[in-house]
């Protein structure tokens, strides 16, 4: 009770705060919460009604968009900090009633968590009682959350420099090659799809397909038959799975057994539309062991940048499906890879409900310790950490810092703390832009590796350009400048699905529309996925590494072509050799420089000013899938340029209305 009296006086002083203040709310709580005690004399049905009819009245006003979306938030609040229990209720039946989104979508938004199902009602309360919703915490939470209900923000100033102590004169210089080399792995966004069911609807009307809950939308033309135009080898063909003869695997009529209700089948080892079946995450782990063996070479270790589940319609994706993937997933790639060591992040979908994930200093990440605890034990059971790594592990989102035998430290982030999707990241982020503590445990280990002359790669899911809130993309940018070029050898993200790259111009106090070389700080290395979602072919890719900086000499990019599998007998796919990003580019390089942002430069000035060069690198990107843009003839390319001069979310947004090119829509 006294933590209830507590809060309460902190509701009031909010509100006689608020009274204060240039926007005033349109609504009265008063006689809601002045009371000495709710429970006694206030039913959970009167309070309902009132805050309930407050929110409508809200809906109904004339203020603005974003005002309205601001003054739910501070009512939100008020009825958070006394009576949590009622907001999830209280704001699924406002939007139900008041048609802000579909009957499932506010189930999804505002009901109460539960295992079945990504409802974020608990957290959206949760992070209510943290968040300012009068200063920028809720301009950007009403951007990013509520489809732009307020603009966004300008980026405020924010300074972590006390963080850090000034730039000694040697880390302005990046250590000199070796000669020597050795390889990494790199495989990411693996997203295994456990509903995927052979013969089902791979043309779907809903973005995730190859599903028995895949649909289209349009009926079947009368007579359409999906095997219309095949030869009979290739109907044949269908009902073989990974070489064997599957005796009515696809359903043809009732003779044949093959389902023909479908404008087109799943095939075996997938499709274009949907997420990894599990043989195909099998054959491209197959693939790189194989690789091994027939060219002599061991990996030394792996890096795993992130997302193992799949992207499925959250209705579809229960806890118990989030942890089976996870396990999964890596349980395959201990099996295959055996002794060599994978390290990993958590992507945006590694976690329950979908993107979330609660700062572990505001008393809500014991709902997701269940996640770091289950990674830092299989990490560890599999010798991928040790006892002192997973540990921090487990207590930090599942991020760890590890130094491997030869040397190099590994610092390995979990990117959902600043992941626009997740509700958490509103959470008093003008005020504690590093409440997480993030980017203290990042600049620690810097600060300690620049002291020891050490090199460090910095692993995490989604990349700063794009998904990631604008103050927290500009603090990270701030940091990798500051231990860039000594420090910081490579930098690496996945999510995009992507096979890219990305500068880093310096921000400080320099103009950022002035890319020439001076200004370079870093880049990142995006790699391609194993899903084939959306419309890529699935992929993987290694580094040749120097032994001693640890600077990144060359990639090796192999892929395989997932429609030569769709009438092949059900035979593994072939993976091939696609491209080295030392030769792709015919960019003169010398042999002993490592592939720096210098070189990337001089790769993003000759896709500005060469149309095959940039058709070369969206061909990369997709690995030659037959959905790949025409580069040559079409401007749909033209955004790319903008994408590998940008770090920051700020940067690549300047750079689009500076060009004028948009984005595909994603
Ligand atoms: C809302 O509308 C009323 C009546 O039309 C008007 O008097 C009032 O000034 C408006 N308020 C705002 C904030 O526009
Ligand atoms: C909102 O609508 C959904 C779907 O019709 C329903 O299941 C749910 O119970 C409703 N929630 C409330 C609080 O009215
Ligand atoms: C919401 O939609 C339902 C069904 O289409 C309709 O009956 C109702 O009037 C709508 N409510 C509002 C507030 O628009
Ligand atoms: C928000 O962060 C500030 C600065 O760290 C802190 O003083 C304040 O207590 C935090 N607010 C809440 C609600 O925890
Ligand atoms: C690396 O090789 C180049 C050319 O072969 C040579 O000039 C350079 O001194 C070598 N560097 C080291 C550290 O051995
Ligand atoms: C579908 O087409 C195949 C030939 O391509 C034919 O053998 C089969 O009978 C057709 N099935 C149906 C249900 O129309
Ligand atoms: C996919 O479905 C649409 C109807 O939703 C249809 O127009 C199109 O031809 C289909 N494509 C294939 C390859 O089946
Ligand atoms: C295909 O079958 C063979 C033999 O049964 C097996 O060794 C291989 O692992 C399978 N491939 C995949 C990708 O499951
Ligand atoms: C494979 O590589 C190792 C070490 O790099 C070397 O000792 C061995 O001779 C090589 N074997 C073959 C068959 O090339
Ligand atoms: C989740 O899995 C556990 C253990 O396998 C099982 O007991 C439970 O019923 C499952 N829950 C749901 C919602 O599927
Ligand atoms: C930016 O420049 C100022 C002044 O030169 C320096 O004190 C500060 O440390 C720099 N910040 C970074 C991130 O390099
Ligand atoms: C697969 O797609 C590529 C790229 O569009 C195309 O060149 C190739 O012919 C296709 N292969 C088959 C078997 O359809």
């Amino acid at each position: 009770m006294a933590t209830t009296k507590r809060k309460m006086k902190f509701t009031l002083l909010l509100l006689l705060c608020l009274a204060n203040a240039a926007t005033i709310p349109t609504f009265d709580l008063q006689d809601i919460i002045d009371q000495d005690s709710i429970s006694s004399y206030v039913t959970d049905g009167q309070i309902t009604s009132k805050v309930l009819a407050t929110l409508i009245s809200i809906s109904t006003s004339n203020s603005t968009k974003c005002q309205k979306c601001k003054d739910r938030l501070v009512l939100g609040q008020s009825l958070a900090l006394v009576r949590p229990d009622l907001v999830p209720g209280i704001w699924t039946q406002w939007c139900n009633s008041t048609n802000v989104s579909t009957p499932a979508t506010c189930q999804q938004t505002y009901g109460r968590n539960t295992v079945k199902n990504s409802g974020t009602g608990t957290n959206f309360v949760n992070m209510l009682t943290v968040m300012d919703p009068q200063s920028l915490d809720g301009d950007y939470y009403c951007h990013y959350k509520e489809s732009s209900a307020c603009p966004l923000p300008d980026t405020p100033e924010v300074d972590i420099s006390y963080m850090w102590p000034q730039k000694p004169a040697k880390a302005y210089i990046p250590p000199e090659s070796s000669n020597s080399t050795f390889n990494v792995l790199h495989i990411s966004d693996i997203h295994v799809e456990m509903d995927y069911t052979i013969g089902s609807e791979a043309n779907c009307s809903t973005s995730m397909c190859c599903t028995p809950h895949s649909k289209n939308a349009k009926s079947l033309p009368n007579g359409y038959n999906f095997t219309k135009g095949l030869s009979d080898q290739q109907i044949l063909s269908l009902n073989f799975y990974n070489s064997s003869y599957i005796d009515g695997q696809f359903k043809l009529g009732k003779d044949q057994g093959l389902n023909s209700s479908v404008w087109e089948p799943a095939y075996g080892y997938g499709f274009y539309e949907c997420d990894s079946p599990e043989i195909l995450i099998n054959s491209s782990l197959d693939s790189i062991v194989k690789y091994q063996r027939q060219n002599n070479i061991t990996f030394d270790f792996a890096i795993f940048t992130g997302d193992l589940v799949d992207h499925d319609e959250i209705q579809y994706v229960g806890y118990n499906m989030t942890v089976e993937s996870e396990e999964v997933v890596f349980n395959n790639m201990k099996s295959k890879l055996q002794n060599i060591p994978v390290y990993s992040v958590l992507g945006n979908h590694d976690t329950f409900p979908y993107g979330e994930l609660a700062q572990e200093k505001y008393g809500f990440s014991n709902m997701f310790d269940w996640n770091a605890e289950l990674m830092a034990e299989m990490w560890a059971d599999f010798e991928w950490l040790d006892w002192n790594e997973a540990q921090y592990a487990k207590y930090h989102y599942s991020g760890f810092s590890v130094t491997t035998k030869r040397g190099l430290k590994i610092v390995s982030l979990n990117s959902n703390c600043w992941y626009v999707k997740n509700n958490y990241a509103y959470g008093n982020m003008t005020q504690d832009p590093d409440s997480f503590g993030q980017f203290e445990f990042l600049v620690n280990e810097l600060v300690e590796a620049e002291e020891n002359d050490q090199r460090v790669w910095i692993i995490s899911h989604i990349p700063m350009s794009a998904d990631i809130l604008p103050i927290s993309a500009k603090l990270f940018a701030s940091i990798i400048e500051r231990f860039s070029p000594y420090t910081i050898a490579a930098l690496f993200n996945g999510h995009t699905h992507r096979d890219e790259f990305e500068l880093l111009y310096s921000t400080n106090g320099t103009d950022s529309s002035l890319k020439t070389g001076e200004t370079l700080v870093n880049n990142v290395w995006i790699t391609r996925a194993v899903t084939p979602w959306v419309e890529n072919n699935p992929g993987w890719r290694y580094y040749e590494v120097d032994s001693k900086t640890f600077s990144i000499m060359n990639s090796f990019n192999y892929y395989t072509k997932l429609n030569e599998t769709f009438y092949n007998n059900g035979d593994e796919p072939v993976w091939n050799f696609e491209y080295s990003a030392r030769d792709a580019y015919n960019i003169d390089w010398p042999k002993t420089n490592p592939l720096n942002a210098s070189y990337w430069q001089l790769v993003a000035e000759s896709m500005k000013n060469d149309k095959q060069s940039l058709q070369n690198y969206e061909n990369h990107a997709k690995r030659f899938s037959p959905y790949t843009d025409d580069c040559v003839t079409t401007d749909n390319c033209d955004w790319d340029w903008c994408y590998v001069t940008s770090f920051t979310v700020d940067q690549l947004a300047n750079c689009y209305a500076a060009e004028k090119v948009t984005p595909p829509s994603s």
